[in-house]
């Protein structure tokens, strides 16, 4: 996506270990404009899959997965972080290990909101190791629902969520592919 690309041209910075700092557009402020047409994107590639909701983590993926969710006009569904599951029934849970921040989340979902009549797509703003995802593919797993496909903003490539994923047979979109950030240089791969 051309104008995606354009603006994290303009407006990304890199950070030390390879991080890529978007606050201006999706991290912290967010462009409505931007995200509109990144959910139209969305829709236009995953139409006539029979999706019947969209699947995100917070806090960073709603935005895009609203996006997504308002094009395709199905309901968006945000798996929550807690640092404990002990007081919580009747959801679904995965344990999300984050390599950037060197933390460990559990993720849940509340059982009513995911079936197996359901087919997800799955929106992420960042794949890097693919940690997010993973767990979301397996609350949808633990659910019964479908994963039809998984759409995501910014993919470093350069890191292995993607190909993994691609390897298990999943339909991978993302926007902006990003083979490298060396030498604070934003290198793309498509
Ligand atoms: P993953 O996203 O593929 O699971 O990889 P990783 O474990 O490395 O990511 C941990 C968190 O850091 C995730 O956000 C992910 O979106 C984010 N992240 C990974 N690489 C980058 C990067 O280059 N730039 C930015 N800005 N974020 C990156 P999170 O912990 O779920 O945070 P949030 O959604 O609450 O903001």
């Amino acid at each position: 996506m051309e104008e995606l690309k354009t603006v994290i041209k303009e407006q990304g910075t890199v950070l030390p270990g390879n991080i890529l700092k978007v606050n201006s557009f999706l991290n912290h402020q967010i462009d409505p404009e931007l995200m509109y047409k990144v959910g139209q994107e969305f829709a236009d590639y995953f139409k006539g899959l029979g999706i019947t909701k969209v699947l995100t983590v917070e806090a960073s993926g709603i935005a895009p997965a609203v996006m997504a969710g308002l094009a395709m006009k199905v309901p968006v569904v945000f798996a929550r972080k807690s640092k404990s599951l002990v007081v919580k029934n009747d959801v679904y849970t995965a344990k999300v290990y984050s390599y950037t921040k060197q933390t460990t989340n559990h993720i849940y979902i509340e059982q009513q909101f995911l079936s197996s009549d359901d087919k997800v797509l799955i929106i992420d703003d960042f794949l890097a190791n693919g940690e997010a995802t993973k767990g979301l593919i397996k609350i949808a797993d633990a659910a019964g629902a479908k994963v039809a496909g998984i759409g995501i903003v910014i993919e470093k490539t350069f890191q292995p969520g993607g190909q993994y994923l691609r390897d298990q047979g999943f339909n991978v979109l993302s926007l902006a592919q990003i083979a490298s950030l060396d030498n604070n240089q934003v290198t793309f791969a498509n």
